[in-house]
């Protein structure tokens, strides 16, 4: 069940819709997982010995996808709108922490050039997108904890742009997270494209700064935005 709701986000009223049972924020859309997860675990489902392979087809990452000019610019057209928000974290279980967010429809023609690219790269022609970017802003402490983006408001494909600072992505299948999973650095500047398999069998989640390792390794979190493409789902109820 769901309804439409115009929120303030930066400039003006946007139109959204969020689900009606749950405090109302932007990225409570993006949920849904935490609840598919509950369920116990079925003794009799075998996990396919080739998980890895399936996952590393279907979760890309594109190191210095954008120029740090091009982060700049994209920076600098995000920022007037975000800086009038407070960080915030999500009421009902904490499922994302000292967040902020917008979603963005139109941008000046140089970052519109690198949105379209982000689209090339990450969907095959004439996938019809949503028509907004989700500009996620989360604070050095910030964290987002593990879910799978609703079928009910993305299609098959994610790709996230990561500014302003390198994070860790945890990607965990759904019902075997103890067994399979895997890490993934985001580098500044990256572009991640999660689909398929990676998009419905895997909850992902970005670590807080505490849990912030790669390889043995610390990845120093700082303030993180993230510039978010979804498409359309397949079928809306
Ligand atoms: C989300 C999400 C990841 C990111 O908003 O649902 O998982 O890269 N974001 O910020
Ligand atoms: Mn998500």
């Amino acid at each position: 069940m769901h309804q439409l709701l115009s929120v303030k986000t930066g400039r003006g009223m946007l139109s959204r819709s969020v689900l009606s049972v749950w405090p109302q924020t932007l990225w409570m859309k993006s949920l849904g997982s935490n609840l598919m997860n509950s369920g116990s675990r079925r003794s009799t489902k075998t996990l396919s010995s080739d998980w890895m392979s399936e996952l590393s087809a279907t979760m890309r990452i594109f190191p210095d996808f954008i120029t740090p000019q091009e982060e700049e610019s994209l920076f600098q057209e995000i920022e007037p709108y975000l800086k009038r928000l407070r960080y915030e974290s999500s009421h009902w279980d904490n499922a994302i922490q000292s967040y902020r967010e917008t979603e963005k429809s139109t941008w000046n023609k140089g970052n519109s050039a690198v949105i379209q690219k982000i689209q090339k790269t990450a969907f095959p022609p004439d996938t019809s997108l949503l028509g907004h970017v989700h500009v996620l802003d989360l604070a050095g402490d910030g964290m987002i904890k593990p879910h799978v983006d609703s079928v009910r408001f993305c299609g098959d494909t994610i790709a996230g742009l990561s500014l302003l600072s390198d994070s860790v992505m945890r990607l965990t299948m759904v019902g075997y997270e103890k067994e399979c999973f895997k890490d993934y650095l985001l580098l500044q500047r990256s572009l991640y494209v999660m689909s398929g398999a990676a998009r419905y069998k895997y909850n992902h989640e970005i670590l807080g700064p505490d849990e912030s390792t790669f390889e043995g390794n610390k990845i120093p979190r700082s303030r993180r935005i993230s510039v978010i493409c979804r498409c359309d789902p397949k079928h809306i109820d």
